[in-house]
């Protein structure tokens, strides 16, 4: 049984067919109009969403299957301590793919644990995010025609942005890319995606202190918001959130051909000026969305279909360690929920959680 949960659960070969396919079903819509007839997505939402619920609700709909779900959590027997490992055993007979969003990190791996049906994290905590990595795949091939050879620059909350850092573990893997990250010293990429992730795939990694100073040799410009919700103390909120604001002035410096993204919401980094601007791909970035997402749930259900899941529950990876430290961040699953306590081995010879990659020995 395959999942999704980290942009490294599939390879770049999968990465490019699920691509490839979203590509198609733009083409031809109506071939794909009942490839899920009779099929069950549920929508397991335990935060806040329009554009990943949505997507993903009207994606099933075009593929011809029905949606089930919550969009809060407080409605569902989550609210009355219900697990995350109970749920999905739950949903297991009622559905046929999950995706699943969460505040708590790591949510969406214990779920795969129990499941006996795909999973797909919809994003977790300050983790991952990959579908909305897909997504910016799939945009930035329509938009620049190619996944290589690209000047990135990441402006704004880079340490608690799920989409960054599951973007950049993604683009790592293709050919000629150079990394430029923008941010505040309190919002600076964690230290080990910078190492583990960009070091280890050589990828030409820099930190700037203003957008305007690399804007000319930018290919992407990818927004960030600082997102409230992650900030423990608001007045460093209240200090932070306007660092870094792109307005149409900006913009004269860029190239005539690189876009600017934004997984959004947005609030106040991108002004409005910047809307009407060609080079603006964000709302052209949501609909994509969509279109990825028919293209992973598609491809997900075949793959079940050729590899239905086997054995008891939990099915846990056997690369992964077993024991009984505690992990670091208290936003992990590992904190919240009684589960096996997992760790992989990095190559640096730490050990990090296997729900939320805090370092931990
Ligand atoms: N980009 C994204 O994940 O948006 P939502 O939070 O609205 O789903």
């Amino acid at each position: 049984m395959r999942h999704l949960i980290d942009t490294t659960d599939i390879s770049v070969q999968e990465i490019d067919q699920i691509i490839a396919t979203a590509l198609d079903i733009i083409e031809n819509r109506a071939k794909y109009s009942e490839v899920c007839k009779g099929k069950k997505l549920a929508t397991l939402f335990y935060e806040p969403s329009t554009r990943t619920r949505l997507s993903f609700t009207s994606a099933m709909m075009e593929l011809g299957g029905n949606v089930l779900g919550f969009s809060d959590a407080a409605s569902s027997s989550v609210s009355k301590g219900e697990t995350v490992a109970d749920t999905v055993r739950v949903l297991s007979c009622f559905a046929d793919i999950i995706a699943m969003r969460h505040s708590v990190e790591g949510a969406p791996l214990v779920a795969s644990h129990y499941s006996r049906i795909p999973i797909v994290n919809a994003g977790d905590g300050s983790h991952a995010h990959p579908t909305q990595t897909l997504t910016d795949l799939l945009t930035i091939r329509r938009e620049l025609g190619r996944l290589n050879n690209l000047t990135i620059g990441f402006c704004g909350d880079l340490k608690f942005g799920r989409t960054v850092h599951s973007l950049i573990k993604a683009l790592s893997r293709y050919e000629g890319i150079n990394v430029v990250l923008i941010a505040p010293e309190e919002l600076r990429l964690p230290s080990y995606i910078r190492r583990e992730v960009c070091d280890k795939n050589n990828i030409p990694t820099r930190e700037v202190a203003t957008m305007e100073e690399v804007m000319p040799e930018l290919d992407i410009l990818y927004m960030t918001r600082v997102q409230k919700e992650r900030f423990l103390d608001e007045e460093e909120f209240e200090r932070l959130k306007d660092s870094f604001v792109l307005n149409a002035d900006k913009l004269k410096a860029a190239k005539k051909d690189m876009i600017v993204l934004h997984p959004l919401p947005r609030v106040n980094e991108i002004t409005r000026d910047v809307d009407n601007d060609p080079r603006a791909a964000y709302f052209r970035q949501v609909e994509n969305g969509k279109f990825v997402r028919m293209a992973l749930i598609y491809t997900l259900l075949k793959w079940a279909e050729e590899h239905p899941a086997e054995g008891e529950t939990p099915r846990l990876d056997h690369s992964l360690v077993h024991n009984d430290w505690e992990c670091s961040s208290r936003q992990c699953i590992s904190n919240r929920e009684d589960v096996d306590k997992l760790f992989h081995l990095t190559d640096d010879g730490d050990y990090r959680c296997a729900y939320c990659e805090a370092k931990c020995k």
